[in-house]
Formats: structure tokens, C-alpha cells, sequence
């Protein structure tokens, strides 16, 4: 694959002698940080808890602009991330501290195994007890997985070819963002756990259809594709979180990138490997990338001196990138630089110690035309910040990137 400009890619390879020096000592500042942190967050929520006096609000999510902590409940999309970082801690320092509360945070989400009117349930039971699982080998922890991958394939339409991200199972309006990539992982898993190949395959024709419908010539992804659920038909391709139709959302491209990595761990699929380089292309090679190469929230808005940042992007791509820098032989120190740059410069997004009731990074911007969650601390940010760390040590280690 020819790629045009080279000279970034040399710049971006050059600095990789530079971090490669200060590995753990870089990651044991930020995982200091993180633990600060965290007390205070686990002291913010509880006071948020309490405050609301709502037994069904248990996991935090973001901060309003007004810079209060929003807690949410199990049903939220993003209710497992905060037992994910959880889980994070405790894999990282050992600490049995953590361990505990890991396990309470993800304790109170449990219910949502049973859940078959989200899509979103990787994010929600696999961040959490899919990191349980692989840290403690908890049989009613993979009990969990598989009741959740269970739920899920519920909302898999054969004739569409994919699992329905939006709206109830039957609705003639069959919709899928590409989001919904991130929610294969755990079928992989739950096969692997149960022996049942239903899942494997699942997984597989989803990847394959969102290949297919989901993503543009320059390899840029619509977020939003409708299909008609009788017949399979692709209605439109619009966007719900991005700045147009057309437009490349960037969390959107970020999520495909991880997804289509994963797959490929999954799989050995040579055409996920070939997807994921082609979208990590579009991102690194995007002139519209910011030299800290954390993007905007979308690739193609104008105005970019108005507009916020997305510092989740940011953090998914970087730990993606750290995986796909193990698979793909051509490129693999260049995404290990880009990867390590972002991790590096996402220092200048976190808060001072103590500060921004314990959330790791500012700027994140959640839905930009909803005018919801622009330019503040969003959960999934620190989640995929902490395993982007992690993936960073176990590279130094020379250890697989992700434990099993
Ligand atoms: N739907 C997940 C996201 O906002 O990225």
C-alpha cells in the first residue's frame, strides 16, 4: 500500500526512540495520577449518590459544563466503563483495594446481562466483567458474559446481516452505527466460553456488512446507516453525532479502528487487518489532524478555532494503534509512535491533581449537534486512556498486548 505524506510518518516514527526511554517511569507517573485520582472520584460519587438519593443512579459518567459529576444507572450506555477503569487499577498496581471496588462497581450492573434493548452491551458487561473475567477467571463472571452475548444476538437480523444499534427488535427502520463494532468482542469471548459458534459467526457477518455499507472511498466510516429490516436494503447513510452526513466523526473512525482490530485478533482475517490499517490511515494521514494528533470532534467541521476537541478519540485510537502496531508488519512502528505521542500529550488535557472530581481528561465532547456533553470529562475517555497505558507497559515487556 503506497501512502502519501511521508513526511509525517517520518516524524511521527522519529519520535519513537524518544519515548521509548522513559516507558515505565512515564507510565508510573500517570498511573500515580490515576490513583489520586480515583480516590477522589469514588469520594465525588458517593457524595453525588447521596445528593441525588437514587438507589437505581450507581456509576458516574460525565461532568456538566457547571462542572457536576453525573451519575447514571445501569441501563446507560456508559455504566461499565467506571468498573472497567476500576479493573485497570487493579490490573496495573495489584492492589487489592481495587480489586474491590471493582467488583462492587460492577456488581451494580449486572442486571444488564438480560438487557436485549441496547446494543450496547460490550461497553457495558464486557468493559466491566470482561475485564473480570481475564484479571480473576470468575466462573459467575463468565456466566455473565454469556447471558449478556445471549441478550445481544437477540437484536441480530440475518436478513440485514448485522445486530441493531438503535431502537426495539421488529421496528421496519433496522439501524446500525458503526459504533456497534466495539460490541464484537464479547461475542468472541462467549464463544470461546461456551463452545457456542453462534456468536463467532454473529460477529463475523456484522464486521463483514459494516465493511461492506459503512464506509467511504477515502476509507472514512458514516456514522449512521438505516437498512430496511425485511429486506436488507441500505435506506440512507446519514450521521447522529457528527457534523454532516458526509463528514467523518471522530470518535466514529476511532471506534472502527479498534473494532477491526479486535476482529482481526479474533479472527485472522487478512481483510480486518487491510480495514483497520486503511482507517488508521485516514486518521494519521488527515490533514485535519491536530499536530497533538487529538482530533476535533469532527474531521470535517469548520471553524475548528471554535470547535472542542474530542480527547476519547484520542484514547481509543491510541489503544488500538498499540494492537495494531503487533499485527500489522509494515506499519507497526509508525502506530506505536502515534500511539505513544497521543498517550504523551494527553497529559496537557488532564486535570491538576485533586481537580475535575477525579476524572482523568478534560476536552472530550460527547454529541456535538445535541449540544450534549461538549468539551468535558467523559468516563469512556479514561477507560480507554488506562488500557492504552497498560497496553503501552505490556508492549515494553514484551508481553501479548492484551493479557488473557
Ligand atoms: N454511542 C457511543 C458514542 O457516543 O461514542
Amino acid at each position: 500500500m503506497k501512502f502519501k505524506y511521508t513526511i509525517i510518518a517520518v516524524t511521527i516514527a522519529a519520535s519513537l526512540n524518544n519515548f521509548k526511554a522513559h516507558a515505565q517511569a512515564d507510565i508510573k507517573d500517570a498511573f500515580k495520577f490515576a490513583t489520586g485520582q480515583t480516590d477522589v472520584m469514588l469520594t465525588e460519587t458517593a457524595a453525588a449518590k447521596a445528593k441525588a438519593n437514587n438507589a437505581k443512579l450507581v456509576e458516574p459518567r460525565n461532568l456538566d459544563n457547571n462542572g457536576n459529576l453525573h451519575i447514571v444507572n445501569a441501563g446507560d450506555w456508559c455504566s461499565g466503563f467506571f468498573p472497567g477503569w476500576l479493573w485497570y487499577l487493579y490490573e496495573y498496581t495489584g492492589d487489592k483495594k481495587w480489586l474491590t471496588e471493582a467488583q462492587t462497581y460492577s456488581s451494580f450492573i449486572e442486571s444488564e446481562k438480560n438487557n436485549t434493548g441496547t446494543h450496547d452491551l460490550g461497553f457495558e458487561i464486557y468493559c466491566s466483567f470482561g475485564n473480570g473475567y481475564r484479571l480473576t477467571k470468575d466462573p459467575a463472571y463468565k456466566e455473565v458474559i454469556i447471558q449478556a452475548a445471549k441478550s445481544l444476538s437477540k437484536r441480530f437480523n440475518p436478513t440485514v446481516g448485522a445486530i441493531r444499534s438503535w431502537g426495539a427488535i421488529g421496528q421496519p427502520k433496522f439501524t446500525v452505527i458503526v459504533d456497534n463494532m466495539m460490541n464484537l468482542e464479547m461475542l468472541f469471548e462467549a464463544t470461546r466460553l461456551s463452545g457456542d459458534s453462534s456468536f463467532y459467526k454473529i460477529a463475523v457477518t456484522h464486521a463483514n456488512t459494516t465493511i461492506k455499507n459503512h464506509f467511504r472511498a477515502d476509507n472514512s466510516s458514516y456514522h449512521v446507516v438505516n437498512y430496511d429490516q425485511e429486506t436488507g436494503k441500505v435506506i440512507e447513510k446519514v450521521t447522529a453525532q457528527g457534523y454532516a452526513n458526509e463528514s467523518a466523526w471522530a470518535r466514529g473512525q476511532a471506534w472502527g479502528l479498534y473494532g477491526y482490530t479486535t476482529c482481526y485478533r479474533e479472527t485472522k482475517d487478512k481483510v480486518y487487518l487491510e480495514q483497520a490499517e486503511k482507517i488508521a490511515h485516514f486518521i494519521l494521514y488527515n490533514p485535519e489532524l491536530p499536530k497533538d494528533l487529538i482530533p476535533y470532534w469532527d474531521y470535517n467541521v469548520p471553524d475548528k478555532a471554535v470547535q472542542s476537541r474530542d480527547a476519547s478519540a484520542g484514547a481509543i485510537a491510541a489503544s488500538a494503534l498499540l494492537e495494531l502496531s503487533t499485527y500489522s508488519k509494515a506499519n507497526s512502528k509508525l502506530y506505536t509512535a502515534a500511539a505513544n505521542k497521543i498517550i504523551a500529550n494527553l497529559k496537557g488535557y488532564q486535570p491538576a491533581p485533586g481537580e475535575g472530581k477525579g476524572f482523568l481528561l478534560l476536552h472530550s465532547t460527547g454529541s456535538a449537534p445535541a449540544h450534549s456533553e461538549v468539551d468535558v470529562p467523559i468516563i469512556y475517555a479514561d477507560y480507554y486512556y488506562l488500557e492504552a497505558l497498560i497496553r503501552k507497559q505490556r508492549l515494553h515487556d514484551h508481553q501479548s498486548v492484551v493479557k488473557q
